[in-house]
């Protein structure tokens, strides 16, 4: 297996309910190495940008306006097999669906408020991570 580099947003329903370190724990307890993270608000042209792949989906609008509504952490997650290890432990998108032990099962509120994002292939996590991060930013 392969050492691999992951984006991970922390959405805004878990900055609002200051799970930033619980939900922390839960990546680190999966392996997962932090080695960049910045809690940033996303302006509304940024989470279009960020999530044009869905922009003809019924929930784009108010997926844009959930990810504008507060602050959220953008992180760069490293390890072996990193994009899915990460996907592993967040769990299903719809928290109903996700398994014990995963973080949207233990904080999700919603399929819309689902406390994390993952990146879903390793093409798609280095276009999301330079999205947001650039080379000097991330220490290993
Ligand atoms: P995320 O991994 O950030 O990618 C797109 C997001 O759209 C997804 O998590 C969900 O939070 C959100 N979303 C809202 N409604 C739906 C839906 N019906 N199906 C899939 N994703 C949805």
């Amino acid at each position: 297996m392969a050492v691999e580099r992951t984006l991970s947003i922390i959405k805004p329903d878990a900055t609002r309910r200051n799970l930033t370190g619980q939900v922390n724990a839960k990546l680190e307890g999966a392996g997962l190495r932090i080695v960049a993270q910045r809690r940033i608000r996303l302006t509304r042209e940024q989470a279009e940008s960020f999530y044009d792949v869905h922009r003809e989906r019924p929930f784009y609008g108010d997926l844009v306006a959930f990810m504008t509504s507060g602050p959220v952490v953008v992180q760069v997650l490293e390890g072996e097999n990193a994009v899915m290890a990460n996907r592993d432990v967040m769990g299903a998108t719809n928290p109903a669906d996700a398994a014990e032990g995963t973080i949207r099962k233990a904080f999700a509120e919603s399929i819309e408020a689902n406390s994390v994002h993952g990146s879903d292939s390793a093409e798609n996590a280095a276009m999301e991570i330079a999205y947001f991060f650039s080379g000097c930013d991330i220490v290993g």
